[in-house]
Protein backbone atom coordinates (compact mmCIF):
# COMPACT_ATOMS: atom_id res chain seq x y z
CA UNK A 1 0.00 0.00 0.00
CA UNK A 2 1.26 3.28 -1.00
CA UNK A 3 2.21 5.90 2.26
CA UNK A 4 -0.39 8.77 2.71
CA UNK A 5 1.20 11.11 4.49
CA UNK A 6 -0.47 14.30 5.56
CA UNK A 7 0.31 17.21 7.85
CA UNK A 8 -2.23 19.48 9.52
CA UNK A 9 -1.24 23.11 10.91
CA UNK A 10 -3.10 24.77 13.56
CA UNK A 11 -3.13 25.05 17.49
CA UNK A 12 -3.11 21.87 18.54
CA UNK A 13 -3.20 20.54 22.22
CA UNK A 14 -3.58 17.35 24.30
CA UNK A 15 -2.93 15.71 27.57
CA UNK A 16 -0.21 13.78 28.50
CA UNK A 17 -0.70 13.26 32.20
CA UNK A 18 -2.88 13.70 34.87
CA UNK A 19 -3.07 16.62 37.02
CA UNK A 20 -4.14 14.65 39.62
CA UNK A 21 -1.37 13.07 39.63
CA UNK A 22 1.62 15.98 38.25
CA UNK A 23 0.03 19.29 38.86
CA UNK A 24 -1.33 21.29 35.86
CA UNK A 25 1.12 22.74 33.54
CA UNK A 26 3.06 19.07 33.77
CA UNK A 27 -0.42 17.37 32.26
CA UNK A 28 -0.06 18.88 28.79
CA UNK A 29 1.39 20.08 25.40
CA UNK A 30 0.15 23.02 23.67
CA UNK A 31 1.90 24.42 20.44
CA UNK A 32 0.52 27.72 19.40
CA UNK A 33 1.72 27.20 15.60
CA UNK A 34 1.69 23.51 16.19
CA UNK A 35 1.95 20.48 13.34
CA UNK A 36 0.62 17.23 13.22
CA UNK A 37 1.63 14.62 11.04
CA UNK A 38 -0.32 11.54 9.76
CA UNK A 39 0.94 8.51 7.90
CA UNK A 40 -1.50 5.72 6.74
CA UNK A 41 -4.11 6.39 9.45
CA UNK A 42 -1.18 6.56 12.79
CA UNK A 43 0.27 9.73 14.10
CA UNK A 44 4.04 9.99 13.22
CA UNK A 45 5.03 13.41 14.49
CA UNK A 46 3.81 16.24 16.69
CA UNK A 47 5.57 19.69 17.24
CA UNK A 48 6.51 23.12 16.47
CA UNK A 49 5.15 24.11 12.96
CA UNK A 50 8.62 25.81 12.75
CA UNK A 51 10.87 22.91 13.52
CA UNK A 52 9.01 20.30 11.95
CA UNK A 53 8.34 21.94 8.58
CA UNK A 54 11.70 21.77 7.75
CA UNK A 55 12.40 18.21 8.42
CA UNK A 56 9.46 17.21 5.83
CA UNK A 57 9.56 17.11 2.02
CA UNK A 58 8.20 20.19 0.16
CA UNK A 59 5.64 18.39 -1.36
CA UNK A 60 3.84 17.58 1.32
CA UNK A 61 0.20 17.95 1.22
CA UNK A 62 -0.62 20.43 4.57
CA UNK A 63 -4.45 21.61 5.78
CA UNK A 64 -4.10 25.03 7.58
CA UNK A 65 -6.90 25.17 9.92
CA UNK A 66 -7.16 28.96 11.02
CA UNK A 67 -8.72 30.30 14.42
CA UNK A 68 -8.97 26.31 15.44
CA UNK A 69 -7.41 23.89 17.60
CA UNK A 70 -6.76 20.50 17.43
CA UNK A 71 -6.97 18.56 20.07
CA UNK A 72 -7.34 14.50 20.26
CA UNK A 73 -11.00 13.03 19.63
CA UNK A 74 -12.90 13.06 22.55
CA UNK A 75 -13.40 9.45 24.62
CA UNK A 76 -17.12 8.42 25.57
CA UNK A 77 -16.70 5.29 28.37
CA UNK A 78 -20.77 5.36 28.49
CA UNK A 79 -23.63 6.04 26.60
CA UNK A 80 -26.54 4.11 25.16
CA UNK A 81 -27.36 3.42 21.48
CA UNK A 82 -30.87 2.33 22.07
CA UNK A 83 -31.61 5.45 24.27
CA UNK A 84 -30.87 7.85 21.09
CA UNK A 85 -34.61 8.58 20.40
CA UNK A 86 -35.50 9.00 24.26
CA UNK A 87 -33.13 11.99 25.32
CA UNK A 88 -35.04 14.23 27.19
CA UNK A 89 -38.05 11.84 28.68
CA UNK A 90 -39.88 13.94 31.33
CA UNK A 91 -40.46 13.43 34.96
CA UNK A 92 -38.67 11.00 36.57
CA UNK A 93 -35.67 8.80 38.63
CA UNK A 94 -33.81 5.99 37.59
CA UNK A 95 -36.12 3.46 38.01
CA UNK A 96 -39.02 4.90 37.09
CA UNK A 97 -37.62 6.38 34.41
CA UNK A 98 -36.52 2.82 33.30
CA UNK A 99 -40.13 0.77 33.34
CA UNK A 100 -41.77 4.10 31.61
CA UNK A 101 -40.09 5.27 28.76
CA UNK A 102 -36.38 3.33 28.12
CA UNK A 103 -37.66 -0.53 28.40
CA UNK A 104 -40.30 0.79 25.88
CA UNK A 105 -38.22 2.43 23.63
CA UNK A 106 -35.11 -0.49 23.50
CA UNK A 107 -37.86 -3.31 22.81
CA UNK A 108 -37.61 -1.12 19.27
CA UNK A 109 -34.46 -2.88 18.26
CA UNK A 110 -35.94 -6.72 17.80
CA UNK A 111 -36.38 -4.95 14.91
CA UNK A 112 -33.31 -5.48 12.22
CA UNK A 113 -34.08 -2.48 10.26
CA UNK A 114 -34.91 -0.28 13.12
CA UNK A 115 -31.55 -1.16 14.90
CA UNK A 116 -29.79 -0.56 11.44
CA UNK A 117 -31.53 3.12 10.91
CA UNK A 118 -30.46 3.86 14.50
CA UNK A 119 -27.02 2.83 14.48
CA UNK A 120 -26.34 5.08 11.50
CA UNK A 121 -27.88 8.15 14.01
CA UNK A 122 -26.01 7.05 16.80
CA UNK A 123 -22.99 7.10 14.83
CA UNK A 124 -23.07 10.25 12.93
CA UNK A 125 -24.26 12.22 16.00
CA UNK A 126 -21.14 10.77 17.71
CA UNK A 127 -19.22 11.95 15.30
CA UNK A 128 -20.49 15.04 15.04
CA UNK A 129 -19.54 16.14 18.55
CA UNK A 130 -16.29 14.83 18.38
CA UNK A 131 -16.66 11.65 19.70
CA UNK A 132 -14.30 9.17 18.01
CA UNK A 133 -14.66 6.42 20.75
CA UNK A 134 -17.08 5.10 22.84
CA UNK A 135 -18.14 2.55 25.61
CA UNK A 136 -21.77 1.66 24.22
CA UNK A 137 -24.35 -0.59 25.56
CA UNK A 138 -26.80 -2.10 23.03
CA UNK A 139 -30.34 -3.33 23.90
CA UNK A 140 -30.78 -6.89 24.80
CA UNK A 141 -30.61 -7.58 21.14
CA UNK A 142 -27.95 -8.99 19.71
CA UNK A 143 -28.72 -7.47 16.28
CA UNK A 144 -28.72 -3.80 17.79
CA UNK A 145 -24.70 -4.63 18.50
CA UNK A 146 -24.32 -5.97 14.77
CA UNK A 147 -26.20 -3.03 13.84
CA UNK A 148 -24.02 -0.79 15.41
CA UNK A 149 -20.23 -3.19 14.59
CA UNK A 150 -21.33 -2.99 11.11
CA UNK A 151 -21.65 1.02 11.01
CA UNK A 152 -18.51 1.76 12.92
CA UNK A 153 -16.24 -1.00 10.74
CA UNK A 154 -17.41 0.91 7.51
CA UNK A 155 -15.50 4.10 9.08
CA UNK A 156 -12.81 1.82 11.04
CA UNK A 157 -13.77 3.64 14.34
CA UNK A 158 -12.20 2.73 17.67
CA UNK A 159 -15.77 1.34 19.85
CA UNK A 160 -16.74 -0.87 21.98
CA UNK A 161 -20.07 -2.48 22.83
CA UNK A 162 -22.12 -5.35 23.95
CA UNK A 163 -25.22 -6.50 24.24
CA UNK A 164 -27.48 -6.30 27.61
CA UNK A 165 -27.72 -9.16 29.71
CA UNK A 166 -30.69 -8.75 31.83
CA UNK A 167 -32.92 -11.73 32.68
CA UNK A 168 -35.31 -10.68 35.46
CA UNK A 169 -37.03 -7.45 37.03
CA UNK A 170 -37.79 -5.88 33.58
CA UNK A 171 -40.66 -6.52 30.98
CA UNK A 172 -40.72 -10.27 29.37
CA UNK A 173 -41.07 -8.30 26.11
CA UNK A 174 -37.11 -7.34 26.80
CA UNK A 175 -35.83 -10.31 28.70
CA UNK A 176 -32.87 -12.98 27.91
CA UNK A 177 -31.96 -16.23 29.71
CA UNK A 178 -29.24 -16.52 31.87
CA UNK A 179 -27.60 -19.40 29.01
CA UNK A 180 -29.40 -17.49 26.15
CA UNK A 181 -27.82 -14.36 27.06
CA UNK A 182 -24.03 -16.28 27.68
CA UNK A 183 -24.81 -18.10 23.85
CA UNK A 184 -25.69 -14.48 22.17
CA UNK A 185 -22.97 -12.49 24.04
CA UNK A 186 -20.68 -15.39 22.90
CA UNK A 187 -21.71 -14.88 19.48
CA UNK A 188 -20.86 -11.76 19.01
CA UNK A 189 -17.67 -11.83 20.73
CA UNK A 190 -16.96 -14.72 17.86
CA UNK A 191 -17.39 -12.61 15.38
CA UNK A 192 -16.92 -8.63 16.35
CA UNK A 193 -13.82 -8.83 19.36
CA UNK A 194 -10.59 -8.17 17.90
CA UNK A 195 -11.85 -6.92 14.24
CA UNK A 196 -10.35 -3.90 13.07
CA UNK A 197 -10.47 -1.48 15.88
CA UNK A 198 -13.80 -3.27 17.55
CA UNK A 199 -13.40 -4.07 21.01
CA UNK A 200 -16.56 -6.35 22.85
CA UNK A 201 -17.87 -5.88 26.02
CA UNK A 202 -19.90 -8.17 28.16
CA UNK A 203 -22.99 -6.03 29.53
CA UNK A 204 -24.81 -7.01 32.41
CA UNK A 205 -26.99 -4.09 32.83
CA UNK A 206 -26.88 -3.67 36.63
CA UNK A 207 -27.16 -6.30 39.61
CA UNK A 208 -31.27 -5.85 39.76
CA UNK A 209 -31.98 -7.33 36.23
CA UNK A 210 -29.79 -10.07 36.30
CA UNK A 211 -30.02 -13.44 38.13
CA UNK A 212 -27.16 -14.89 40.08
CA UNK A 213 -26.87 -17.24 37.32
CA UNK A 214 -26.59 -14.72 34.82
CA UNK A 215 -23.97 -13.19 36.98
CA UNK A 216 -22.07 -16.13 36.93
CA UNK A 217 -21.91 -16.42 33.10
CA UNK A 218 -21.27 -13.17 32.68
CA UNK A 219 -17.85 -13.88 34.62
CA UNK A 220 -17.33 -16.97 33.37
CA UNK A 221 -17.56 -15.07 29.95
CA UNK A 222 -14.67 -12.64 30.57
CA UNK A 223 -12.55 -15.37 31.77
CA UNK A 224 -13.02 -17.09 28.59
CA UNK A 225 -10.93 -14.45 26.23
CA UNK A 226 -8.67 -12.34 26.35
CA UNK A 227 -9.17 -8.42 26.58
CA UNK A 228 -12.72 -8.15 27.02
CA UNK A 229 -14.69 -5.44 28.57
CA UNK A 230 -17.20 -5.37 31.19
CA UNK A 231 -19.48 -2.59 31.09
CA UNK A 232 -22.35 -2.13 33.95
CA UNK A 233 -23.71 0.63 36.03
CA UNK A 234 -23.42 0.96 40.17
CA UNK A 235 -24.60 3.35 42.68
CA UNK A 236 -26.61 5.84 40.66
CA UNK A 237 -29.54 6.15 42.92
CA UNK A 238 -30.47 5.70 46.21
CA UNK A 239 -33.68 3.82 45.81
CA UNK A 240 -31.73 1.59 43.52
CA UNK A 241 -28.90 0.79 45.91
CA UNK A 242 -31.79 -0.03 48.75
CA UNK A 243 -33.16 -2.97 46.09
CA UNK A 244 -29.89 -4.40 45.07
CA UNK A 245 -29.27 -4.84 49.39
CA UNK A 246 -32.84 -6.36 49.12
CA UNK A 247 -32.13 -8.80 45.97
CA UNK A 248 -28.60 -9.71 47.14
CA UNK A 249 -28.63 -9.66 51.62
CA UNK A 250 -25.92 -11.87 51.40
CA UNK A 251 -23.48 -9.33 49.53
CA UNK A 252 -21.61 -6.67 52.00
CA UNK A 253 -22.83 -4.09 49.99
CA UNK A 254 -23.42 -3.39 45.93
CA UNK A 255 -19.80 -3.56 44.36
CA UNK A 256 -19.41 -6.41 46.76
CA UNK A 257 -22.39 -8.22 44.56
CA UNK A 258 -19.88 -7.87 41.08
CA UNK A 259 -16.94 -8.43 43.17
CA UNK A 260 -18.22 -12.01 43.88
CA UNK A 261 -19.29 -12.55 40.60
CA UNK A 262 -15.65 -11.88 39.28
CA UNK A 263 -16.75 -8.56 37.16
CA UNK A 264 -14.28 -6.25 38.76
CA UNK A 265 -10.72 -5.64 36.65
CA UNK A 266 -9.21 -3.58 34.64
CA UNK A 267 -10.93 -3.74 31.67
CA UNK A 268 -14.31 -3.22 33.96
CA UNK A 269 -16.00 -0.02 33.74
CA UNK A 270 -18.66 1.12 35.87
CA UNK A 271 -21.40 4.13 35.22
CA UNK A 272 -22.43 6.51 38.08
CA UNK A 273 -20.68 5.41 41.06
CA UNK A 274 -22.48 8.59 42.57
CA UNK A 275 -23.16 6.57 46.18
CA UNK A 276 -19.52 4.56 46.16
CA UNK A 277 -18.71 4.45 49.61
CA UNK A 278 -14.71 5.24 50.59
CA UNK A 279 -14.06 1.09 50.41
CA UNK A 280 -15.71 0.58 47.57
CA UNK A 281 -13.72 3.00 45.96
CA UNK A 282 -10.48 1.63 47.39
CA UNK A 283 -11.61 -1.84 45.85
CA UNK A 284 -12.17 -0.28 42.71
CA UNK A 285 -8.78 0.93 42.50
CA UNK A 286 -7.20 -2.01 44.12
CA UNK A 287 -8.85 -3.92 41.37
CA UNK A 288 -7.77 -1.47 38.62
CA UNK A 289 -11.66 -0.87 37.49
CA UNK A 290 -12.72 2.22 36.23
CA UNK A 291 -15.80 4.52 36.82
CA UNK A 292 -17.47 6.44 34.10
CA UNK A 293 -18.65 10.13 35.78
CA UNK A 294 -22.04 10.74 33.92
CA UNK A 295 -23.15 14.50 34.54
CA UNK A 296 -25.60 15.54 32.78
CA UNK A 297 -27.47 12.27 33.52
CA UNK A 298 -26.63 12.76 37.30
CA UNK A 299 -28.51 15.89 37.24
CA UNK A 300 -30.92 15.06 34.79
CA UNK A 301 -32.16 12.09 36.64
CA UNK A 302 -31.58 13.45 40.01
CA UNK A 303 -29.37 10.86 41.14
CA UNK A 304 -26.50 12.82 42.99
CA UNK A 305 -23.34 14.34 42.56
CA UNK A 306 -20.35 11.99 41.69
CA UNK A 307 -17.25 12.65 43.99
CA UNK A 308 -14.23 13.43 42.15
CA UNK A 309 -11.97 13.98 44.70
CA UNK A 310 -12.79 10.73 46.59
CA UNK A 311 -12.15 8.91 43.17
CA UNK A 312 -9.15 10.82 42.96
CA UNK A 313 -7.94 10.25 46.61
CA UNK A 314 -8.29 6.22 45.47
CA UNK A 315 -6.22 6.75 42.29
CA UNK A 316 -9.27 5.12 40.83
CA UNK A 317 -9.12 5.42 36.96
CA UNK A 318 -12.55 8.06 36.28
CA UNK A 319 -13.89 8.25 32.29
CA UNK A 320 -16.67 10.98 31.35
CA UNK A 321 -19.83 9.49 30.14
CA UNK A 322 -22.89 10.98 28.37
CA UNK A 323 -25.46 8.14 29.36
CA UNK A 324 -27.42 9.33 26.70
CA UNK A 325 -30.42 8.73 27.02
CA UNK A 326 -30.68 9.76 30.39
CA UNK A 327 -27.89 12.04 29.86
CA UNK A 328 -28.84 15.36 27.98
CA UNK A 329 -26.20 15.12 25.39
CA UNK A 330 -24.19 13.80 23.18
CA UNK A 331 -21.29 16.61 23.57
CA UNK A 332 -18.74 15.74 25.95
CA UNK A 333 -17.98 19.63 25.76
CA UNK A 334 -21.76 20.24 27.30
CA UNK A 335 -20.84 17.10 29.53
CA UNK A 336 -17.64 19.03 31.11
CA UNK A 337 -19.60 21.92 31.72
CA UNK A 338 -21.93 19.51 33.79
CA UNK A 339 -19.13 18.47 34.98
CA UNK A 340 -17.73 21.81 36.34
CA UNK A 341 -21.20 23.00 37.91
CA UNK A 342 -20.94 19.21 39.91
CA UNK A 343 -18.02 20.04 41.19
CA UNK A 344 -18.95 23.32 42.46
CA UNK A 345 -22.12 22.13 44.18
CA UNK A 346 -19.73 20.27 46.44
CA UNK A 347 -16.84 23.28 47.09
CA UNK A 348 -14.39 21.63 44.77
CA UNK A 349 -13.00 22.74 41.53
CA UNK A 350 -12.64 21.43 38.33
CA UNK A 351 -9.61 22.75 35.87
CA UNK A 352 -9.90 23.13 32.12
CA UNK A 353 -6.49 20.51 31.80
CA UNK A 354 -8.28 18.26 34.07
CA UNK A 355 -11.54 17.97 31.79
CA UNK A 356 -9.77 17.33 28.90
CA UNK A 357 -7.87 14.99 30.62
CA UNK A 358 -10.88 12.74 31.42
CA UNK A 359 -12.54 13.85 28.28
CA UNK A 360 -9.15 11.98 26.30
CA UNK A 361 -6.40 10.56 27.79
CA UNK A 362 -8.34 9.83 30.94
CA UNK A 363 -10.97 8.10 29.22
CA UNK A 364 -8.05 6.16 27.68
CA UNK A 365 -6.89 5.02 30.30
CA UNK A 366 -10.34 4.09 32.42
CA UNK A 367 -10.24 1.55 28.82
CA UNK A 368 -6.54 0.42 28.79
CA UNK A 369 -6.16 1.98 25.36
CA UNK A 370 -3.76 4.71 26.30
CA UNK A 371 -0.73 3.57 23.95
CA UNK A 372 -3.54 3.69 21.26
CA UNK A 373 -5.58 7.04 21.45
CA UNK A 374 -6.12 9.59 24.27
CA UNK A 375 -3.29 11.46 22.77
CA UNK A 376 -1.30 12.86 20.12
CA UNK A 377 1.70 11.15 20.66
CA UNK A 378 3.50 9.70 17.13
CA UNK A 379 2.48 6.30 17.13
CA UNK A 380 -0.86 6.38 18.13
CA UNK A 381 -4.20 6.09 16.17
CA UNK A 382 -5.02 9.06 14.16
CA UNK A 383 -8.36 10.33 16.01
CA UNK A 384 -8.34 14.02 16.48
CA UNK A 385 -10.93 16.65 16.17
CA UNK A 386 -10.46 20.59 14.72
CA UNK A 387 -12.59 22.52 17.16
CA UNK A 388 -13.62 26.21 15.88
CA UNK A 389 -12.67 28.86 17.50
CA UNK A 390 -15.52 31.39 15.58
CA UNK A 391 -18.55 28.65 15.76
CA UNK A 392 -20.90 30.92 17.42
CA UNK A 393 -21.24 34.49 17.40
CA UNK A 394 -20.58 34.52 21.15
CA UNK A 395 -17.27 32.29 21.10
CA UNK A 396 -16.04 34.22 18.59
CA UNK A 397 -16.58 37.60 20.41
CA UNK A 398 -15.73 35.76 23.93
CA UNK A 399 -12.52 33.87 22.79
CA UNK A 400 -11.09 37.35 21.46
CA UNK A 401 -10.88 38.61 25.15
CA UNK A 402 -8.81 35.18 26.18
CA UNK A 403 -5.70 35.44 27.69
CA UNK A 404 -4.42 32.07 27.79
CA UNK A 405 -5.11 28.58 26.40
CA UNK A 406 -6.10 27.59 29.79
CA UNK A 407 -9.16 30.40 29.30
CA UNK A 408 -9.58 29.40 25.78
CA UNK A 409 -10.14 26.13 26.57
CA UNK A 410 -12.53 26.61 29.64
CA UNK A 411 -14.31 28.82 27.34
CA UNK A 412 -15.00 26.15 24.83
CA UNK A 413 -15.95 23.93 26.77
CA UNK A 414 -18.51 26.23 28.40
CA UNK A 415 -19.88 27.31 25.62
CA UNK A 416 -19.04 24.76 23.00
CA UNK A 417 -20.80 21.85 21.81
CA UNK A 418 -21.42 19.94 18.76
CA UNK A 419 -21.29 23.38 16.49
CA UNK A 420 -17.83 23.69 17.91
CA UNK A 421 -16.50 20.46 16.18
CA UNK A 422 -15.40 21.63 12.70
CA UNK A 423 -13.94 18.31 11.36
CA UNK A 424 -12.99 14.80 13.21
CA UNK A 425 -10.44 12.82 11.72
CA UNK A 426 -10.88 8.83 12.64
CA UNK A 427 -7.69 6.80 11.76
CA UNK A 428 -6.86 9.61 9.28
CA UNK A 429 -9.58 10.22 7.45
CA UNK A 430 -12.17 12.56 7.68
CA UNK A 431 -15.45 10.86 9.24
CA UNK A 432 -17.30 14.19 10.09
CA UNK A 433 -17.27 18.02 8.17
CA UNK A 434 -19.97 20.37 9.66
N1 LIG B 1 -29.31 1.50 35.36
C1 LIG B 1 -29.75 0.40 34.73
N2 LIG B 1 -30.06 0.66 33.45
C2 LIG B 1 -29.79 1.96 33.25
C3 LIG B 1 -29.89 2.82 32.10
O1 LIG B 1 -30.30 2.44 31.02
N3 LIG B 1 -29.53 4.10 32.29
C4 LIG B 1 -29.06 4.57 33.49
N4 LIG B 1 -28.70 5.83 33.59
N5 LIG B 1 -28.97 3.79 34.56
C5 LIG B 1 -29.33 2.51 34.44
ZN1 LIG C 1 -26.31 4.15 31.60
Amino acid sequence: MPLTRKAYRAAILHSIADPAEVGIEASYEYFEDGLLVVDNGQISALGHASELLASLPADIEITHYQDALITPGFIDTHIHLPQTGMVGAYGEQLLDWLNTYTFPCESQFADQAHAEEVAEIFIKELLRNGTTTALVFGSVHPQSVHAFFEAAEKLDLRMIAGKVMMDRNAPDYLTDTAESSYLESKALIERWHGKGRLHYAVTPRFAPTSTPEQLTLAGQLLGEYPDLYMQTHISENLQEVEWVKELFPERKGYLDVYDHYQLLGERSVFAHGVHLCDDECARLAQTGSAVAFCPTSNLFLGSGLFNLPMAEKHKLNVGLGTDVGGGTSFSLLQTLNEAYKVMQLQGARLSPFKSLYLATLGGARALRLEERIGTLQPGTDADFLVLDYNATPLLSYRLKQSKSIAETLFVLMTLGDDRTVAQTYAAGNLVHQR
